[in-house]
């Protein structure tokens, strides 16, 4: 019998998540001649009622496809409200709409919640992660995360002429949450000399020693240090500031490093903050994250035909395969290991990464 499958897009956007909507219509109605509608501005539109049809047709433009390098999300994407306060409303949204399954891409702080209300529910569930931080647990790579390593990565090389050009230090805030995946494989191919991330303390004299070094023994004047949003004060404390509507948004700590390197460094060094901020997220997505978005989509769709609820797609040891959702909101945010190859490596490469 044909399935209904509602597809939605929850918590912040990132550059991927058009292609697996693309993918997830594609193999639904090619493969099984199943129906997908999406749900506009997630819960919200459970909870509204609302569904929109996505045929291979209307994803169309003359022939050609803007799903495949669109960055956003077609459907919007919300990460406001109380959600679990309104799971009633929100499962008799869920019910109404007649899905037989829902596929929901979101990040750790997402999927918990639509795990949570699925299970009050006794919804048919799969999830498939997104986040440029990187972060989901269980899997090695979410969708996102490569593109925005790209971005960063050509921030880096537009600021070392810029630096270069006028022998300044460069730091340059980047987005990660607690983790800093983000700043370490973007200062490595971007060419930074510090990477400060949340997971490795630092100390500001040896940043300031770095950056004598480069100058004394390299004869190089310029420096470029990448600090991601979650990486503390020398004295533990974590750089943030509550918006508007009493959130508390990661920010700050790009200019404390950049107020303090004056301060142990010859007089006259001059030094400049870039805050990369949502740029991170937006922007055409990468091939790999193309790739990444089309295999988690077509086994999130395997999954609904398997009747495997209540999963992740999850790449893992070079393949695409599923971990129990619950294993996943139950584990804490993957972080860096301090110990790990790409700590190692950007240190064979002269980065100081904090510590020793
Ligand atoms: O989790 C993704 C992320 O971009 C983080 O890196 C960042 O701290 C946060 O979202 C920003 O959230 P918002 O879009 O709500 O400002």
């Amino acid at each position: 019998m044909g399935k209904r499958i509602g597809i939605l897009t929850s918590g912040g956007d990132c550059p991927g998540l058009n292609m697996v909507i693309r993918t997830v219509v594609s193999h639904a109605t090619l493969s099984y001649d199943w129906e997908v509608v999406g749900i506009p501005y997630a819960t919200k539109g459970l909870l509204e009622r609302k569904a929109i049809t996505l045929s291979l047709h209307g994803l169309d433009l003359h022939g050609i496809d803007p799903l495949l390098c669109m960055g956003g999300t077609i459907l919007g994407s919300t990460n406001k409200g109380d959600t679990l306060a309104q799971a009633k409303q929100i499962f008799e949204g869920y019910q109404a709409l007649e899905l037989d399954a829902l596929i929901a891409i979101g990040g750790d702080g997402s999927l918990a919640i639509l795990r949570e209300l699925a299970s009050q529910g006794n919804w048919n569930l799969v999830a498939i992660p997104k986040t440029i931080d990187n972060d989901v647990a269980l899997t090695e790579r979410s969708v996102g995360f490569d593109t925005a390593v790209n971005t960063v990565t050509d921030a880096l090389n537009r600021l070392t002429s810029t630096a270069a050009s006028h022998d300044r230090v460069m730091v340059v805030e980047v987005m990660g949450r607690t983790a800093g995946h983000l700043a370490l494989q973007a200062g490595i191919a971007g060419g930074a000399d510090v990477i400060l991330i949340p997971e490795i303390p630092y100390s500001l004299p040896k940043v300031c020693q770095k950056l004598k070094e480069l100058r004394d023994k390299w004869k190089r004047k310029f420096a470029l240090i990448i600090v991601a949003e979650g990486a503390k004060t020398e004295t533990g404390e974590i750089s943030c500031y509550t918006d508007s509507l009493g959130e508390v948004r990661l920010r700050g700590i790009g200019q404390y490093i950049t107020e303090q390197i004056p301060a142990c460094s010859p007089e006259g060094v001059e030094t400049r903050l870039t805050i990369l901020g949502h740029v991170q997220r937006g922007g055409m997505p990468s091939a790999w994250d193309r790739i990444l978005a089309a295999a988690f989509g077509k086994t999130a769709i395997d999954l609904v035909a398997q009747e495997q609820f209540a999963r992740m797609v999850a790449w893992r040891n070079g393949e695409v395969g599923s971990v129990p959702l619950e294993l996943v909101i139950s584990q804490s945010p993957s972080l860096v290991a301090p110990q790990s190859s790409l700590v190692q490596t950007a240190r064979s490469l002269g980065i100081y990464v904090g510590e020793s």
